[in-house]
């Protein structure tokens, strides 16, 4: 029988007793709600990482962890991942409902309507070296494009908010493709009005003047998955960076811009390249696996299975499961027998029969499988974290949006300090 949750907890402390509210979710997750313990009591709470600590209510994203699962606004990622494509989740994690044939026109309209940099744009291209990292270029063109839409910068673009978000992400797409194309000391390709979203993004990155990609169905239908699957995830690292961002009334694009920071870190959203530079280097190196493996498990070597562990997930991550099989299915279309994915699914096998893994609930994540994809398709090592950054700009923005409409207080997390205690100021005549 389910224990009744209480209604709030008790704490007791110095003989002293108080009680703190319980707040229930939608799915029976419970959570101390903390907002008046320094007032009750003076004391504040300290949790490494967040681990323990809910920022936020929000109604976009569900995962249990524990089960293994994902929901886009109560719909589970099996089923989107089967039926839908990146635009219409795109409008159900902002707009919170899957779009009429109607309303996902207008938003697919808005999307091509706002495809197109400003021309000037261009210009901030060519003062990057081609070695820069196009995570780097994608974080401050997406501040250089905000400079040309002022509207933005006046009550955080609330009135225009629909705008701004196709702003966003359409543009994100062709920053991302004229980053790579720059790169390679390749002519930008422009994008096609009568393309939909993830072939216009291919097509920007892979035609040429006079010559277009060929653009195969299969492509670009494991590529608009790829999108799909990263579309949100609740409070990770950058969304979390984004509604902080946002709780300072920023607008949109700063947010979004600082999404792409936090997103960049290998623990994150840079997992992806490190996996395939992982794969690479155990394949240069001979190695079945056992020797990465081993060194994996070692905490003086330095070195971490990438791909595999979460936060949340003590699991196996459910889009980990969708990309391995749109791997498999991908490679086998394209003719494609892959070294690299095979010393993946060596390492997987491996992994999840050792006690180390195992005890510690450390399973493949969805960075894990979405490389090899990416890399069937022709996309290059450095953009596989851009991708990344697409897919999660639905997410980013419909929790740009939450902050927005909910009287969110500024994020200003408090501290314990370990620092020095009272001292003065010594003249540096007097400093030994
Ligand atoms: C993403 O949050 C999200 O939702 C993120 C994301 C999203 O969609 O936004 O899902 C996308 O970022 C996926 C994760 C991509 N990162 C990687 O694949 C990098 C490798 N994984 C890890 O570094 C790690 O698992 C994290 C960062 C993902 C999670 O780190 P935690 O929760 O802080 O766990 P931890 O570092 O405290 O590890 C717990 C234990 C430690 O060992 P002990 O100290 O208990 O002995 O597990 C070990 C760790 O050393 N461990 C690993 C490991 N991951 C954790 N050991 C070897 N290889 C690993 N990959």
């Amino acid at each position: 029988m389910e224990l009744r949750m209480s209604t709030t907890a008790e704490l007791m402390l110095n003989g002293r007793k108080w009680s703190l509210p319980i707040v229930e979710g939608t799915e029976k997750e419970h959570a101390i709600n903390i907002s008046s313990l320094r007032d009750q009591t003076g004391l504040i709470t300290l949790d490494d990482g967040y681990a323990n600590t809910g920022s936020c209510q929000s109604a976009i994203t569900f995962i249990d962890g524990e089960q293994g699962i994902l929901r886009y606004r109560g719909i589970p990622i099996e089923e989107l991942a089967a039926n839908s494509s990146f635009v219409e989740v795109a409008h159900l994690i902002i707009m919170g409902h899957l779009p009429t044939h109607e309303e996902l026109r207008q938003f697919s309209d808005l999307l091509t309507e706002n495809e197109l940099l400003n021309e000037a744009m261009k210009y901030h291209f060519e003062g990057f070296p081609t070695t820069a990292h196009p995570m780097a270029i994608l974080s401050s063109m997406i501040n250089a494009a905000s400079c040309f839409y002022p509207e933005l910068l006046h009550e955080g673009g609330r009135s225009t908010f629909m705008v701004q978000a196709a702003r966003l992400l359409s543009k994100v797409r062709t920053i991302a493709a004229f980053a790579y194309r720059k790169s390679r000391g390749l002519p930008i390709i422009y994008p096609k009005p009568d393309l939909k979203y993830t072939a216009n993004f291919l097509h920007m990155m892979f035609s040429q003047p006079y010559q277009d990609y060929e653009l195969k169905p299969e492509a670009v239908k494991a590529l608009d998955l790829i999108f799909l699957l990263h579309a949100d995830h609740e409070q990770n690292c950058s969304t979390a960076t984004v509604r902080m961002v946002a709780s300072s009334r920023a607008n949109l694009f700063a947010s979004a811009a600082a999404g792409v920071c936090a997103l960049w870190g290998p623990l994150h959203g840079g997992a992806n390249q490190a996996v395939l530079e992982m794969l690479q280097q155990i394949h240069d190196s001979g190695d079945d696996g056992s020797k990465f493996i081993a060194a994996a498990k070692d905490k003086n070597s330095g070195k971490r299975l990438m791909g595999f562990g979460h936060r949340v997930y003590k699991n196996y991550d459910p889009r980990a499961k969708i990309i391995k099989k749109a791997c498999d299915d991908l490679l086998a279309r394209l003719h494609i027998s892959d070294p690299l994915l095979d010393i993946a699914k060596h390492l997987e096998a491996a992994a999840l029969r050792d006690p180390y893994f195992v005890e510690r609930k450390l399973y493949p994540n969805v960075d894990f499988y979405s490389g090899i994809i990416m890399r069937a398709i022709g996309i290059p090592l450095e953009m596989f974290t851009v991708v990344f950054a697409i897919g999660r700009m639905p997410g980013w923005i419909a929790n740009y949006k939450e902050v927005m409409e909910a009287p969110t207080r500024i994020y200003r997390p408090r501290q314990v300090y370990t620092g020095a205690a009272l001292r003065h100021y010594v003249p540096i005549k007097d400093r030994r």
